[in-house]
């Protein structure tokens, strides 16, 4: 098999990739790149594939054709690199009969890390998850957010490069969301990879690039603010004016494009191509008040889905 050289600084990388179940194509010619040292989300509907490819990446599918590459190896390979890999399930994975301490130090035996280095992991893992209080509980005993925590806390116990994280947040309140967040942002910046799935859209909107799967295909690429102009979505701006109708037709002219007038509130809807119209558009009109409404990657996400 021949393989493009660039793709050798990518954490995930996959060409016309195919996995049917029975007679339903669940991974579909799928190509993707996933580059080093992103936060990239698979964002996309129930039963895109989304969790299929995660499993393919960890080589629990055998595919029907395509090339997957992780970590520059091919995937027949990926079982010799499982210890440069963290993956946190959708499914429960940990042990409920052990505590929260014994569940990390079961993990860290796994990954044959140093007994001097075992307890500083841990404690760090467990403060960074805001479990640090209930190390001795037992792992079955926990809230449902406080599990996903822990499975967090698992699968980065032997600090790996990659990280592939299905719907972690589930059940997470959006402060310790952050936390994770805040996390993620510092494994990056040390060069790791963080691959992760959700239905959260402003947990897509934190991550570097987006990916939208539709059907087993990767349908948009991009930041999220690439997204939304891929789904031709663009910034208005309300404006609240004297002379709504007067004015409408002054911007008109002079090329701004008008997405509605509401006479009787006085506000007029501009569609802006780019922020930068803003500073001529005052210069053409002085109105009494303005917002800026930005497209939303949920809209964004909406038209995707819709389209096609
Ligand atoms: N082991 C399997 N056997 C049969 N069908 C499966 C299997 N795994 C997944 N599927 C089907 O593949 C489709 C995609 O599933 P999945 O990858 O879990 O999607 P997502 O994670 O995006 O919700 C679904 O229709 C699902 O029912
Ligand atoms: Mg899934």
């Amino acid at each position: 098999m021949a393989y493009d050289k660039s793709a050798l600084s990518l954490a995930v990388s996959a060409r016309g990739v195919d996995k049917s179940f029975g007679r339903i194509k669940v991974l579909d010619d799928l190509t993707v790149d996933i580059p080093r040292g992103v936060t990239y989300c698979l964002l996309g509907p129930n039963g895109s594939g989304k969790t299929t490819f995660i499993r393919a990446i960890v080589g629990m599918l055998k595919l029907d054709g395509g090339d997957l590459r992780v970590l520059d190896q091919p995937v027949s390979e990926v079982q010799s690199i499982y210890s440069r890999i963290g993956y946190m399930t959708q499914h429960k994975a940990l042990y409920p009969d052990l505590t929260l301490q014994e569940n990390l130090e079961f993990f860290a035996g796994l990954y044959s890390i140093e007994k001097q280095e075992r307890e500083p992991r841990i404690t760090k893992l467990l403060d960074m998850v805001n479990l640090l209080e209930h190390r001795h509980r037992l792992a079955g005993d926990l809230s449902g957010g406080m599990y996903q925590r822990l499975s967090l806390a698992c699968t980065l116990i032997h600090e790996p490069e990659l990280l592939l994280l299905d719907e972690p947040t589930v059940g997470v309140d959006p402060r310790l969301r952050q936390t994770f967040w805040n996390y993620f942002d510092r494994l990056t910046a040390e060069g790791k990879t963080v691959l992760i799935t959700t239905h959260l859209m402003d947990e897509a909107e934190k991550c570097k690039t987006v990916g939208y799967m539709r059907a087993g295909r990767m349908t948009a690429v991009g930041s999220p603010d690439e997204i939304k102009r891929l789904a031709g979505l663009k910034p208005h701006l309300e404006l609240w004016l004297k002379e709504p109708e007067k004015d409408a037709a002054r911007l008109k002219d002079a090329g701004y494009e008008i997405d509605e007038v509401d006479i009787a509130k006085g506000v007029v809807r501009i569609r802006l191509q780019s922020h930068d119209q803003i500073k001529g558009l005052l210069e053409n009109v002085a109105p009494l008040d303005m917002r800026l409404k930005e497209p939303t990657l949920e809209e964004a996400f909406l038209r995707l889905s819709e389209a096609a």
